[in-house]
C-alpha cells in the first residue's frame, strides 16, 4: 500500500464507501525528526507544520466533518522554556500565514484547551481566526493547545455541580449525555479513528472521555513527514475495522 500513489488510495476510500465523521490525530515525533538531522528541536516543529497543511486538505477531500489535532498539552508546559516559546510563536505564525487560507477552504477552525495561559499575543491570534472562520461548514478544524483531557473531565464535574449547587440540575439529572454536553467537544460526534504518529502506543491525556469507542491507528511515520498518504493509508484500514460496541458481529 505504501507505493500507491494518494490519489489511488483517495479513490479506495471511495470505492470503500463510509468514512469516518471525526478523526483525531496526536501530532507527535517533531523532536525526533530533528534530531535525526542534527537540527534543534523547534525547527522539528516547524516542519510539521506543512503536514498540518495536508491533513487538512486530506480531511477535505475524504469529506470528514471534524478533524481534532494535539498540538500542545498541558504536561507540554513542564518543556524547556526556550521550547516552549518557540512553539508559542510558530502557533501565531501558523494563524498569521494559514487564517485565509483556511477561511476560502471554508474550514471552521476551533482552539480548544487552557486557553488563559497563552501568551496574549497567541491569545489574541486564536481569538481572531475562531471569529474569521466561525461560519464555515466544510470542516471542523478542532485545534488542543494547552490541553489535558482529565482536566477537561475535573472542568465538566466542577460546571454540573455548580448547577446542582444553584437548584438548576438535579444529582440524578447527571448522566452520560450531560457530561458530553460540558465538554469542549460537545458539538462534535466521538472521534471514529484516533491516529498517533512515531510509533508510540499510549494516550497521553488527549480525549480520554471522548475515545471510548475509537479505532486506534499507530503509524511509525514521524510527524513532519505524515503526508495525505499516510492519511489515506490510516482511513482505509479504519474501514476494514469491525466497530462491534460490545455487541457481536452482523
Ligand atoms: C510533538 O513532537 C509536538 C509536541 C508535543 C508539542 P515532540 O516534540 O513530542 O517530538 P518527540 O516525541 O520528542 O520526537
Ligand atoms: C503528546 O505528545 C502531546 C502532543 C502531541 C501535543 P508528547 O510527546 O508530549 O507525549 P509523551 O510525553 O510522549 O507521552
Ligand atoms: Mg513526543
Amino acid at each position: 500500500m505504501a507505493a500507491s500513489a494518494p490519489a489511488d488510495l483517495l479513490s479506495q476510500i471511495r470505492v470503500n464507501g463510509a468514512v469516518p465523521r471525526h478523526v483525531a490525530i496526536i501530532m507527535d515525533g517533531n523532536g525526533r525528526w530533528a534530531r535525526d538531522r542534527m537540527l534543534p528541536r523547534p525547527l522539528g516543529h516547524r516542519s510539521g507544520m506543512k503536514s498540518v497543511r495536508e491533513v487538512v486538505e486530506g480531511a477535505i477531500e475524504v469529506g470528514l466533518e471534524v478533524l481534532s489535532l494535539f498540538a500542545f498539552s498541558q504536561e507540554n508546559w513542564q518543556r524547556p522554556a526556550g521550547e516552549v516559546s518557540a512553539l508559542m510563536s510558530l502557533l501565531e505564525e501558523y494563524i498569521q500565514r494559514e487564517a485565509d487560507e483556511l477561511d476560502a477552504q471554508g474550514v471552521q477552525v476551533r482552539m480548544l484547551g487552557e486557553l488563559e495561559r497563552l501568551t496574549p499575543a497567541a491569545a489574541a491570534a486564536v481569538d481572531r481566526v475562531m471569529k474569521q472562520t466561525a461560519h464555515n461548514t466544510k470542516l471542523r478544524l478542532n485545534l488542543f493547545i494547552s490541553y489535558g483531557a482529565r482536566a477537561e473531565i475535573v472542568r465538566a464535574a466542577r460546571l454540573l455541580a455548580a448547577e446542582v449547587a444553584a437548584g438548576s440540575r438535579k444529582p440524578e439529572e447527571i448522566d452520560e449525555v450531560a457530561i458530553s454536553q460540558k465538554m469542549f467537544t460537545a458539538d462534535c460526534p466521538d472521534p471514529d479513528l484516533l491516529i498517533r504518529t512515531s510509533g508510540e502506543q499510549r494516550i497521553s491525556n488527549f480525549l480520554l472521555w471522548q475515545v471510548a469507542y475509537t479505532e486506534l491507528y499507530i503509524s511509525s511515520v514521524l510527524w513532519p513527514d505524515f503526508r495525505r498518504r499516510e492519511l489515506y493509508g490510516a482511513i482505509l484500514d479504519y474501514q476494514n475495522r469491525d466497530r462491534r460496541f460490545g455487541r457481536v458481529s452482523a
